[in-house]
């Protein structure tokens, strides 16, 4: 599907101040991009009387595969939502071992410890901040090998989800062939990568489970929202039943009052209001990645030659989600002085991630020790997100250029 540009403005002005003058109002680190054609769409869907899911999420889901070349979609009211089903019906469970790049979110493993399997978390490449193949089979070859497969001292080893840090794209084919070759799942985690592009078509378009996110920060937004895509047609259907308490037609499609309750479900849908939203978001996707690459590009000529600074790992199938600078410890400003003297100049900024094993819980539940993630330790050490967003106007973007410029002068 050729994807329409839309002339829409933003709703939200948000420039302050003219370039090379400080801001006087805070430039938010994130913030969603929102026309006058996401308010119609809710507000037709509200005065049409049906505001749960129904036609408008089946069209959704429906527009959101075509859209990436996705086999088949189940919309969710969240990525977390996705990776859960997606662990389920994929059978994963007690006993089992899920790798998880320590670097990421919370979600990435809490969904695996809620099916009862363990997520044992891998330390990142050091380069780009992804799980790489190399990584996964350093860790399999020291497991030992059983009929069922590879298995560690933590229980057997079943499946991997790699996240999509940032946008960039996994190595997808090593990781596949690798995980095809050892019988283990692979998951994505794209709650950061609509629209990554993996090879000659989008990521979501092949593997079992690739969970988006439609989370209030990301790239396209439904306030809050998710969808599996996925290339196993009877997978998809029982998320889609799962969603919604295992029932197994959903009322929208029923003609009268019975229903029956098929197995055991959640309740994950998504709304016919968040989809309204999605189904524009979708429609503007193409015009929002290309604002997103023009201000990452910016940045990366920006501050190229500022000593100290490492600007973003480019890659070219990226999403743009995130731009980071490593701050190393030769710059002027230190990170979390650096961090401060945005603040300072009223932009905001974000760190991603903490890494996992840096939590109470997964450090005192797994017993983590920061000295088995060297990479993650000194990307945590250094790594500060700026803001990139669709709706960040020209002034914004040259805003933060003169305060990165500004506080980074020698
Ligand atoms: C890497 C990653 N995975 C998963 C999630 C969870 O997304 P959601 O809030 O849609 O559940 C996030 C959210 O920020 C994320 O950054």
């Amino acid at each position: 599907m050729t994807m329409q540009y839309s002339t829409a403005t933003s709703r939200f002005n948000s420039g302050q101040i003219k370039a090379g003058m400080q801001r006087t109002t805070k430039l938010p680190f994130a913030r969603p991009d929102l026309s006058e054609l996401e308010f119609e769409a809710v507000r037709r869907v509200m005065e049409s009387g049906w505001i749960t899911s129904g036609p408008e999420t089946d069209a959704f889901e429906s527009e959101f595969a075509e859209m990436i070349g996705a086999p088949g979609a189940a919309a969710v009211n969240s990525a977390t939502a996705a990776l859960h089903l997606g662990l389920v019906a994929l059978g994963i469970g007690p006993g089992d071992v899920v790798l998880v790049p320590a670097l990421t979110f919370t979600a990435t493993a809490e969904v695996v410890s809620r099916t009862g399997a363990r997520p044992v978390l891998l330390d990142v490449n050091r380069q780009d901040y992804l799980l790489s193949p190399e990584i996964v089979q350093k860790f399999l070859d020291g497991c030992s090998q059983s009929p069922d497969g590879p298995v560690c001292a933590e229980g057997r080893v079943r499946a991997v989800i790699c996240v999509h840090y940032g946008g960039r794209v996994c190595d997808l084919d090593g990781l596949f062939e690798l995980c095809d070759r050892a019988g283990l799942e692979l998951l994505q985690d794209a709650a950061h990568s609509f629209p990554s592009r993996d090879g000659n078509g989008y990521v979501g378009r092949r593997g079992p489970v690739t969970a988006f996110s439609f989370y209030a920060t990301k790239n396209m937004t439904t306030g809050e929202g998710g969808m599996l895509t996925g290339d196993r047609p009877e997978l998809i259907e029982r998320v889609r039943r799962m969603r919604l308490h295992g029932i197994a037609t959903p009322a929208h499609r029923r003609a009268g009052w019975h229903y029956d309750v098929v197995e055991q479900g959640y309740k994950y849908n998504l709304s016919d209001i968040a989809s309204a939203i999605g189904r524009v978001q979708l429609q503007r996707a193409t015009e929002m990645w290309n604002r997103r690459k023009a201000i990452h590009d910016r940045y990366q000529k920006a501050f190229g030659q500022i000593p100290g600074i490492r600007t973003c790992p480019e890659q070219d199938a990226s999403a743009y989600h995130l731009y980071t600078l490593e701050i190393s410890p030769e710059a002027r400003l230190n990170r979390d002085e650096f961090i401060a003297a945005l603040e300072e100049r009223y932009i905001g900024t974000g760190l991603h991630f903490i890494p996992l094993y840096r939590m109470t819980y997964y450090r005192e539940r797994y017993g983590l020790q920061p000295a088995d993630f060297p990479a993650c330790e000194e990307i945590f050490a250094r790594i500060v997100s700026l803001p990139i967003y669709s709706a960040m106007s020209d002034e914004d973007c040259d805003d933060v250029i003169h305060a990165v410029q500004d506080c980074q002068k020698l």
